[in-house]
């Protein structure tokens, strides 16, 4: 497989990171003043420059610098920032409508879009999809349907998820961080403990442990820790994604969908971050031939446009009746336009493939890096979602602070972004289409990073 960049990618983001001016520079600054008094301070803004342009996986700022992107934009960008197909479908689409009234009437790309869901759902057994806006919003819907259809309403979520930040799906995740200040949340949902083998929540070593987690959810909770008997389905994310890219061991999500099969449960997996090829499958569901009774997905759904959907077995979301569930926007013409031309690019360009390929060579490296330096504590993940963790020592395994490392990083022009639950777990999630030399090239900053943090914490080293 050729891992060049591919020809669209502009020159200026071929050569990266380029940065001319220390950020922020002059214009940055001016932005983020006016930001910072008109905008709500609710986000959270780590990195201190303004977004200009975006090309494969590079970002420009609107002083001119230019940073490598190893985030996605959150796992969005899969196809590349500005891929032309996408831009020239989101183009065709706004000259001829951009609301298509998906309430009241059909839209043909609405029509083709579920179909094209339906032909790459896991086992093609999902055949129906609703459109939303948003990965929360697909959380949402969810909940309603997976209640609906089993007349149940508790759920089971998991230490360490992350569903979004709307009502009920903020009730199912599990920190506080997410949480504080906005209850009360809906009850009934039961948190288990997702298989974090690194950092086993049961002092236990896999495969030896036959993972007593399963256990502990199927007997200590969903038997004698308090569900009333009206269970209606169980969330998780395939590969853990907020709470530190974990991979959790590969009967996990069979043991799941057995376990929901015997209690009457529905089987949901949120894969708004780690499906649609980021993990080197289609769909992450697929690297075990799990079927879901509800697939939620997002972010890169949409290639940029605010985009989520639900993707369900035909008899689960055929008991929703018109009305049971809407929203103004879903099916909107700008964002199926855009979602499908990302959607095929993404299958089209087999980027599941090469998110394998080139995961495997970034894990390689990383896995040397391991070797040479005492903080990094563990390194894992699958395709282009790779979670490296770090610590202040291997024995402890205590976490370590990670601000100084990220700001070394990006100074040098590569933007990393972190998750887990201490947050000390480096993302490496680039657009897929970054090229073999791009990455490389990153981890050489983030190892220049590593190492200047490790020297200065201990004189030996
Ligand atoms: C697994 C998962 N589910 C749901 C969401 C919420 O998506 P959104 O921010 O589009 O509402 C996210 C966002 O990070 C996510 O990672």
């Amino acid at each position: 497989m050729d891992m060049s960049l591919p020809e669209w990618v502009e020159p200026w983001a071929r050569k990266v990171p380029d940065l001319k001016v220390a950020p922020p520079g002059p214009i940055s600054k001016a932005i983020i003043e006016k930001d910072r008094k008109y905008v709500s301070h609710a986000y959270d803004r780590l990195f201190q420059f303004t977004m200009k342009r975006a090309s494969g996986s590079a970002i420009m700022d609107a002083d001119g610098n230019v940073y490598l992107d190893f985030s996605s934009g959150i796992s969005v960008m899969n196809a590349g920032w500005s891929n032309p197909r996408v831009t020239k479908a989101i183009q065709r689409q706004a000259e001829e409508l951009t609301h298509s009234l998906a309430n009241d009437a059909y839209f043909d790309k609405e029509a083709e879009f579920a179909e094209l869901l339906a032909e790459i759902s896991p086992g093609r057994a999902l055949e129906s999809t609703f459109f939303g806006n948003s990965g929360a919003e697909g959380v949402e819907a969810a909940i309603k349907l997976s209640r609906y259809y089993t007349k149940g309403h508790e759920h089971v979520a998991f230490m360490g998820s992350y569903h979004g930040r709307v009502g009920n799906a903020l009730a199912m995740a599990s920190r506080v961080k997410y949480k504080y200040g906005h209850g009360p949340y809906a009850p009934g949902v039961f948190f288990a403990p997702y298989p974090y083998c690194y950092r086993c929540w049961f002092k236990q070593e896999y495969p030896a442990c036959n993972m007593l987690c399963m256990d502990y959810l199927d007997k200590a909770i969903l038997e004698f820790g308090g569900p009333s008997g009206s269970l209606a389905s169980v969330f998780v994310e395939p590969l853990q994604g907020e709470g530190g890219y974990i991979v959790p061991p590969k009967e996990f999500m069979p043991r799941l969908r057995e376990l929901c099969d015997r209690r009457g449960m529905l089987l949901v997996a949120d894969e708004v971050q780690c499906g649609l090829a980021r993990t080197g499958e289609v769909w992450e569901c697929n690297s075990t031939s799990t079927v879901p009774d509800i697939l939620i997905t997002g972010k890169a759904l949409g290639g940029g446009i605010p985009l989520g959907a639900i993707v369900a077995k035909a008899k689960v979301m055929d008991v929703w009746r018109p009305g049971s569930h809407s929203s103004t926007f879903g099916g909107n013409g700008i964002s199926m336009a855009a979602g499908l031309a990302h959607v095929r690019e993404i299958l089209d360009q087999d980027l599941a493939g090469r998110a394998r390929a080139l995961g495997a060579h970034a894990i390689k490296r990383l896995e040397e890096l391991k070797d040479m330096y005492e903080i990094i504590g563990d390194v894992r993940g699958r395709g282009l979602m790779i979670g490296v963790e770090m610590v202040k020592d291997r024995k402890t395994k205590k976490p370590l602070l990670v601000p100084q490392i990220q700001g070394l990083a990006w100074r040098k022009g590569l933007m990393m972004i972190t998750s887990g639950m201490y947050g000390n777990v480096f993302r490496i999630a680039p657009p897929i289409v970054i090229s073999e030399e791009q990455l490389d090239k990153g981890i050489d900053i983030f190892e220049s990073a590593v190492k200047e943090t490790e020297s200065a914490m201990s004189p030996k080293a």
